[in-house]
């Protein structure tokens, strides 16, 4: 089988969560990631701007010939994956948001599922549509949480701060007697500790990424043990595939390819904090956009 490569983006670390699922999944696939940390957050830009900056990336990633794309950004898969889909038909784009409402539907025993995620993914309201689709007696809770993203790109993963903002946004999904709460943002699996310490062991925490790429696997039609045909993970847990951890300690440029608006050596030392791995050399690119870059993280 010809090898296909596969193209990834994010506004800038977060889908290296994402990146952390296919490498487990998919150990053999090669990897672009595209990291537009020049224009994060994405979490409050306007759809105009999503757009354009979602159109640029899928540009750029064809370029480096990704033949599939994972839009590993829930607010991008919220807001700009529909209108991308329908200008690049020939490239299949997985997206966030389905996988992700399979996984949380999957995960709830009562039918309470708290959505945080960036102000732009909760006013969208497309879990909210997703979930229901899938479940109409769905009761879905949903809290915008915009501090999450500045902290996590800054690598302030267990600050004392970071515990007190999340304890802020997870205490009305708590009062809302939620069973489940999405990880409605690729930042913020990287917060799973802090997470689990504030909720405790009763609750189910989401995160789309094992959903996102067992949905990828199945449709390259690369059906292995631990998959099921329609893409449903078995929760958050990623599946136990050790070939796939063995290979994640040899990182080649073959293997992942990075890009990243913004600064190189800092996305360099992001991975290594982040995936735990020394980063292949990371390439600095520009996009043909005219959104303003953001000097707000
Ligand atoms: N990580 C992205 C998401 O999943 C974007 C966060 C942001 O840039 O605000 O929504």
């Amino acid at each position: 089988m010809e090898q296909i490569k596969i193209g990834m983006f994010d506004s800038g670390v977060g889908g290296l969560s994402v990146a952390r699922e296919f490498f487990r999944q998919l150990p053999d696939l090669p990897l672009v990631y595209l990291a537009d940390s020049a224009h994060v957050p994405y979490g409050d830009r306007s759809p105009e701007e999503l757009v354009e900056l979602g159109d640029a990336i899928v540009r750029r990633l064809r370029h480096e010939g990704a033949g599939w794309i994972v839009a590993a950004c829930n607010t991008s898969s919220a807001v700009s994956l529909p209108i991308l889909r329908k200008r690049y038909p020939e490239v299949p784009i997985i997206g966030m948001i389905e996988p992700g409402a399979r996984a949380a539907v999957a995960a709830t025993r009562n039918g309470r599922i708290g959505l945080l995620a960036t102000q732009v993914t909760v006013r969208s309201g497309a879990y909210v549509e997703a979930i229901r689709r899938i479940a109409p007696e769905a009761v879905v809770v949903s809290q915008a949480a915009p501090l999450l993203v500045p902290l996590v790109e800054a690598g302030r993963l267990h600050d004392r701060e970071t515990q007190v903002v999340l304890e802020s946004y997870l205490e009305p999904l708590l009062n809302a007697q939620v069973d489940t709460v999405l990880l409605g943002c690729t930042h913020y699996p990287f917060l799973l500790p802090t997470f689990r310490r504030i909720v405790g062991g009763d609750i189910s925490l989401v995160d789309p990424a094992a959903s996102v790429i067992a949905e990828l696997r199945s449709r390259l039609g690369r059906e292995s043990a631990g998959s099921s045909s329609n893409g449903v993970s078995e929760g958050w847990a990623p599946p136990s595939t050790n070939s796939g951890a063995a290979k994640l300690t040899s990182l080649s440029p073959d293997r992942l390819r990075l890009l990243t608006t913004g600064d190189a050596r800092r996305l360099a030392a992001a991975v290594h904090l982040l995936l735990g791995r020394p980063a292949p050399a990371v390439e600095q690119v520009e996009l043909p956009v005219s959104s303003p870059s953001a000097s707000r993280v």
